[in-house]
């Protein structure tokens, strides 16, 4: 039986298996340059962040109906619950769906289909957490923001995502200090490829209570004495790290130095579908690859219950 866990770095949009993406490429008449799942398969060979991105933004592209986008929820949701995920706090990127002229309206409340409905179905809890991308000008977050204002009852919090280097996020101050004021938790992508510097800018500037990725923390020990003394969480994935070439080998990963150091760690999967792995799949791959012990297993699981917004309060807060 897989531990049960949270899972709190998770890109819906990155849980489109290619069986997925064709079924609704055909029912949307959408054009796939692929010849089959396994060709599109194939193509999921990154050097890096953005050549991943690339992927994963044109794919969208089969996402059209608030039918499709809850699909693609329930999906997830059934594959989380069978790997012991109790508790899911998704991200979804609305700007890489408004820029294709799809409402924020049609996705929101075609993932909150999904997301209502699985307590129920799969047994596992949920929060929302819009991310904005930090590649597009920091009015366009605003401006998303603003275009949420209607569906904040679906939504507890704000992150930061895609390219990371050469957008810090001190670009972002204003939008994240415009969601505090609306009530939204904050977290932000930092230290994926981007500097140290990056971890205490999101801090420091936007206020943020966890740090997606984190990976590069090690690297400053000031930081890292920072983010164990306030037990700020780290949300690792390092099946996508191994994908994204930021650690060359998983063998190698940073993962039990980072535990060793103090550092309130939890692994999840990132984009699954891309990645080659959901929850547990990470799980096991540290256990082989880095030989955790059952018992740093277990403080990785409690951690993620410990890392979650789960104080927030159900039904969700009307704003
Ligand atoms: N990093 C940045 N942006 C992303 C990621 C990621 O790992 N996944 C989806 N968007
Ligand atoms: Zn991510």
């Amino acid at each position: 039986m897989p531990l049960p866990k949270a899972e709190l770095h998770l890109h819906i949009e990155g849980t489109l298996e290619p069986e997925l993406a064709f079924e609704l490429a055909a029912r949307n008449g959408v054009e796939l340059p692929y010849a089959d799942t396994e060709a599109l398969r194939k193509a999921y060979l990154f050097d890096d962040l953005q050549s991943f991105l690339n992927l994963y933004y044109s794919l969208m592209a089969v996402l059209r109906t608030e039918d499709d986008f809850a699909a693609l929820a329930d999906a997830y949701l059934a594959r989380a619950a069978a790997q012991g995920v109790r508790h899911a706090e998704i991200f979804f990127d609305p700007q890489a769906h408004t820029a294709r002229g799809i409402s924020i309206g049609t996705v929101v409340e075609g993932l909150w289909r999904a997301l209502a409905a699985s307590e129920e179905r799969h047994g596992v809890s949920t929060r929302l957490i819009m991310c904005f991308l930090r590649d597009e000008p920091a009015e366009s977050a605003l401006l998303t923001l603003e275009a949420a204002r209607p569906h904040l009852d679906r939504i507890t919090g704000i992150g930061l995502d895609s390219a990371e280097v050469g957008h810090p996020p001190a670009k972002f101050r204003e939008v994240y200090e415009a969601a505090a004021a609306l009530g939204l938790r904050r977290v932000a992508h930092a230290g994926e490829e981007g500097p140290p510097a990056y971890i205490t800018e999101a801090l420091d500037l936007l206020g943020v209570e966890r740090i997606d990725h984190g990976l590069r923390a090690l690297e400053d020990p000031d930081l890292v004495a920072r983010l164990v003394r306030d037990r700020v969480p780290l949300t690792l994935c390092p099946l996508s790290n191994v994908r994204l070439r930021a650690v060359d080998v998983l063998a190698e990963h940073p993962l039990p130095a980072m535990m060793d150091a103090g550092l309130l760690c939890t692994v999840n999967s990132d984009d699954p579908a891309y990645f080659g792995g959901y929850a547990e799949d990470n799980f096991r791959a540290v256990r082989e690859a880095l030989g955790l012990s059952p018992e740093r297993l277990r403080e990785l699981a409690r951690n993620s219950f410990e890392a979650a917004f789960l104080d927030d309060d159900e039904p969700r807060r009307a704003r």
